[in-house]
């Protein structure tokens, strides 16, 4: 009998590939996990390696393999983290690598439609507003099934900082960052909360050492990727853990809310531009967008993310 398993291919199985395949393992995501990678032997070799923790920690069934395109026939989710990062030391700009992945992703996606247009994609190659721009528009593949991990890490971040500045748990802490997965993401202030309180009180009710900044943490939340780049040479264990729980949303059709980036359909007056924005995500995909209430000045801030956008998507004829 060919039971329905939950398959996952993971594409590209680099620093970020080969993350996601352990974090892929430790949720329990899948009973059978295919890596696909430019570099053959890299797939096997990695492969290879995570199937000897197996038989201790991970239900015994979790069949993981290399292999071809053709592993994405029957998977449900395919996560995308194929192409080069910026490198330690160079430029702090992910849209730089516009021109090479934009490549790499058409290539990506050429290949992946020869065999399905029905497993829900999560891109994570950078810049990734622009790779999913790509990916969700040039393929004819169903637009609600293809999406982009975003500023979903960026939140992680912001609510990381916040729970260790007021000393709560991070899933006490409520509220995103918008916009562009990169240099313009932003907090928006407005439904940041901590039980309900909202940011403008969090100081009075949790006496922090430091009052908050908020343009301080803002940058923080920004810079803090270049820091972990500079100190380990990549990034990989935030996003790793980000595309994973965003799999797991699919996979367990939890309905959870992601700002993960879309390309917007007139959202507060902007279309032909991908970027993240509060979404929910099922079995399905993308079930819908929330164009949640913004105060102008962080409307400001989203037009002004989707421009630098927009600016290097049209710079690369997209
Ligand atoms: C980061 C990479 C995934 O922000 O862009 O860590």
């Amino acid at each position: 009998m060919n039971c329905a398993k939950n398959k996952l291919a993971i594409v590209g199985v680099g620093h970020v590939g080969s993350a996601v395949l352990n974090c892929a393992l430790s949720f329990n995501l899948a009973a059978d996990i295919a890596l696909i990678d430019i570099i053959e032997k890299k797939a096997i070799g990695e492969a290879l390696d995570a199937s000897h923790g197996t038989p201790f920690t991970y239900s015994p069934n979790v069949h993981i393999h290399a292999g071809g395109y053709e592993e994405c026939k029957d998977a449900k989710v395919i996560i995308v983290a194929a192409g080069p990062s910026i490198l330690p030391g160079e430029k702090t700009d992910r849209l730089l690598l516009a021109d090479r992945n934009v490549q790499v992703i058409k290539d990506v996606m050429t290949a992946i439609t020869q065999y399905t247009k029905d497993a829900i994609i999560i891109i994570i190659t950078n810049p990734l507003d622009i790779t999913l721009y790509c990916a969700q528009n040039l393929f004819g593949y169903p637009r609600h099934k293809v999406f982009g991990t975003g500023t979903t890490l960026e939140t992680a971040r912001l609510r990381r900082i916040l729970a260790n500045k007021y000393a709560v748990d991070p899933k006490n802490v409520h509220g995103y960052m918008l916009g562009e997965h990169g240099n313009s993401a932003f907090p928006a202030w407005s439904l940041v909360n901590v039980a309900g309180i909202p940011s403008d009180r969090l100081d009075e009710y949790f006496q922090p050492a430091e009052p908050l900044d908020r343009e301080k943490t803002a940058a923080e939340v920004v810079s803090v990727a270049y820091d972990v780049l500079n100190f380990k040479g990549c990034t990989n264990s935030g996003i790793a853990m980000v595309a994973c729980r965003l799999a797991r949303s699919v996979l367990f059709n939890e309905g959870s809310i992601f700002p993960v980036s879309t390309t917007l359909k007139g959202d507060y007056g902007l279309s032909q531009v991908a970027l993240s924005l509060p979404c929910q995500i099922t079995a399905t995909g993308v079930t819908r967008r929330l164009n949640v209430p913004l105060p102008a000045a962080e409307k400001e801030k989203l037009h002004k993310s989707a421009a630098s956008i927009s600016q290097v998507l049209r710079s690369v004829g997209l």
